[in-house]
């Protein structure tokens, strides 16, 4: 977590612990209900390689979050992302739920991945 948004243009994190916090806070519903069942990690030798946490989301109704998708800076751009977003959307299907939000600053290089993955614009 720490690591993937470091320099990028969703960056929020002081320090390492500030990253860690967060995983464990959105675990325990900060928020909204974690979706256990949708989330995902890659992981590779034993290190997580990849994530991503869904929610309920709170402040919009508890409409399906994509809360944070991190992959680890070495490993992103070879399709470990868009791949467990493509399989949490897939778990979303499984239990009837068919739709799926993010936010993005439009900075973000992320953008252009969400936009392949099907992901529309729907307002600032
Ligand atoms: C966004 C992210 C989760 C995608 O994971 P990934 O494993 O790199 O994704 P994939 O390999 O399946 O897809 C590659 C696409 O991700 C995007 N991407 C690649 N590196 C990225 C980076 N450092 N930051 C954001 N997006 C990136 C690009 O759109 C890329 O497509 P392109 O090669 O055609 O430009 C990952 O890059 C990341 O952790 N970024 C930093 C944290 C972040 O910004 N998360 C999203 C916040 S909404």
């Amino acid at each position: 977590m720490w690591a993937a948004f470091r320099g990028s243009s969703d960056d929020e994190f002081d320090t390492v612990a500030d990253a860690e916090a967060e995983v464990f806070q959105t675990l325990d519903g900060k928020w909204g209900p974690f979706l256990a069942e949708a989330s995902l990690v890659a992981v590779l030798a034993s290190e997580v390689v990849s994530a991503v946490l869904l929610v309920l989301d709170d402040a919009h109704d508890r409409a399906p979050l994509l809360a944070f998708a991190v992959t680890a800076p070495e490993r992103q751009g070879q399709g470990l992302g868009g791949w467990l977003i493509e399989n949490a959307v897939r778990s979303l299907d499984a239990l009837g739920i068919t739709e799926l939000h993010l936010a993005v600053a439009p900075m973000n290089r992320a953008l252009r991945l969400y936009e392949r993955l099907g992901f529309a614009e729907v307002g600032p």
